[in-house]
């Protein structure tokens, strides 16, 4: 997929692009948009819309062929819903519907010219970023383990976003920022989506490697041993029963300077949860190998990172290895000790991401970190409060932490790729008292996802810290079953704003 900007020509305008397919937008009151009506030559949008074959509504599509005075072979006519001012929801509608007729056309280059510039209180590089991001969604496929690949498809290869020339500058740049962001998305996804026996805690750390040596970032992976000389007691108690050897991943981006307080992005690496000892019912439980995705959304991210080339610090923790049952693995009722030092009752050896993520969040303290967020498919119970549509965001409540959950909540708005705070309050910490450790690594059904948040907040008081609690917005169950990417556009966009200094702190 290729994606260039183009400044729309006073001279030639809309008319005189020479391209397989033009695409251009209506509205539900039969209005045309400007790149429509300059398109309309004879009237042919306009009768086509009089006829009731596209309705306007944000969506609905109608493909044109052989347009008197038109240079481009096709026009495609794109439904923009009832409002001049096109609302952020219509217009990714829009340009989903063209990703949709674009992949299936009999033509290899396209021409886009939505009302970038029209979108309430949004931008054209807003717009850009959208569009790329829908188009590679619409094209991503997983074949990887299936023995006849799918045939190379046919449909647009190249987009061309036609664009004023005032906007065209930013709109580079954006599409530039949103390719970045669709190639972090497509790793994430493919590591998701990887079987268990291919993506094990190995096949991750092979990925980082040569994440690192294509993009020159810092890598160390740290085996058993190493894992061991640290005391990461509360880790090891996870991997007990697994004959997959454990890893633990760091990564460095480094484009700020030597100085600058890195990011610390953690991501949860369980590359399959059975749920150990206390085991999980069988259905659906091939869904537990997405419970790698934290990790993935880390990897993606850097993917992102190595073309971005933003000028801030970025270091990436994954602690990554297999929950599985067996005669040598942990039983509730184990008492381990976490690097921190504090000891922690294993009540429940399915509530097993807390117990990696917690060695990770103290070993992050070595960098002195500008701010640490997590990323983790942590609860069932984050399902259960925000369904799959918001990430689960937690940190502690004081002008810090307030200022750190505005920048992931508004990168998230900014890109679709949403998340919806959640508290942390001493109240749930009682629920993790127990008698026979500094605390429970559960806290019963009630507030599950959010004692999942308080049990982590007890390894971050060194540094400001947010949660990100992916469970519901990391994969998709049932006919469409995949993961999504999420949440590497709002991970990306977070650095994209901190490297541009509009960060709150
Ligand atoms: N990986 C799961 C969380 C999960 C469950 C994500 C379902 C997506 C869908 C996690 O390790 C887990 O098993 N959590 C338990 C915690 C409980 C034992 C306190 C859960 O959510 O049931
Ligand atoms: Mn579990
Ligand atoms: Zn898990």
């Amino acid at each position: 997929m290729d994606f260039s900007i183009k400044p729309i020509e006073a001279k030639t305008g809309l008319t005189g692009i020479k391209t397989g397919c033009i695409a251009v937008g209506v509205f539900e009151d039969k209005k045309l948009s400007a790149g429509a009506k300059a398109l309309d030559g004879k009237g042919a949008i306009t009768a086509a819309l009089k006829s009731g074959d596209i309705t306007g509504k944000a969506g609905s599509t109608l493909l044109l062929r052989g347009l008197d005075g038109v240079a481009a072979e096709r026009v495609l006519l794109v439904g923009l819903g009832n409002e001049e001012s096109v609302s952020e929801k219509n217009f990714l509608s829009a340009a989903q519907a063209v990703a949709r007729v674009f992949s299936n056309l009999g033509t290899n280059e396209g021409s886009v010219a939505l009302p970038f510039e029209e979108i309430k209180n949004r931008d054209a590089a807003w717009a850009i970023r959208g569009a790329v991001i829908a188009i590679r969604d619409a094209n991503y496929r997983f074949d990887q383990t299936k023995s006849k690949k799918e045939a190379e498809k046919g449909g647009v290869k190249k987009v061309t976003f036609l664009t004023s020339a005032g906007a065209a500058s930013a709109a580079k740049t954006a599409a530039a920022q949103a390719t970045a962001v669709a190639n972090g998305m497509a790793l994430t996804k493919d590591l998701g989506n990887l079987p268990p026996n291919i993506c094990t805690p190995t096949y991750l750390a092979g990925v980082a490697k040569k994440l690192a040596k294509d993009y020159k970032f810092g890598i160390e992976v740290l085996d058993r041993k190493q894992i061991e000389a640290l005391k990461m007691g509360s880790f090891l108690s996870v991997t007990k029963g697994s004959e997959e050897p454990p890893k633990f991943i760091v990564i460095k981006y480094n484009g700020g300077k030597p100085k600058d307080a890195p990011i610390v992005l953690v991501g949860k690496g369980i590359t399959f949860d059975t749920g150990g000892i206390s085991i999980k019912p069988s259905a659906n439980m091939d869904e537990m190998k997405y419970d790698m995705c934290g990790a993935a959304s880390v990897l993606g991210t850097f993917r992102a990172l190595g073309e971005l080339g933003l000028k801030l610090n970025v270091v990436g923790v994954i602690p990554t290895c297999e929950n599985m049952p067996s005669g040598r693995a942990s039983k509730p009722g184990d008492v381990v000790t976490s690097m921190s030092g504090q000891t922690i009752e294993i009540l429940n050896t399915d509530a097993e991401g807390r117990l990696i993520l917690c060695d990770a969040l103290t070993y992050a303290e070595r960098f002195k970190p500008a701010a640490v967020v997590d990323i983790a498919t942590l609860t069932g119970a984050c399902v259960t409060a925000l369904g799959h549509h918001n990430t689960g965001l937690f940190t502690r409540h004081d002008d810090a932490h307030d200022a750190l959950a505005n920048e992931l909540l508004a990168a998230g708005k900014e890109t679709g790729d949403t998340a919806w705070r959640m508290p942390i309050e001493d109240a749930y910490q009682e629920q993790l008292k127990s008698n026979f450790a500094d605390m429970a690594n559960i806290g019963g059904p009630p507030g599950g996802s959010i004692t999942a948040a308080c049990f982590l907040e007890r390894y971050t008081k060194k540094y400001t810290w947010a949660h990100l609690d992916i469970a519901g917005t990391a994969w998709k169950s049932g006919a469409a079953k995949g993961a999504t990417g999420r949440p590497v556009p709002l991970l990306t966009t977070f650095l994209i704003n901190r490297a541009n200094g509009k960060n709150a702190a």
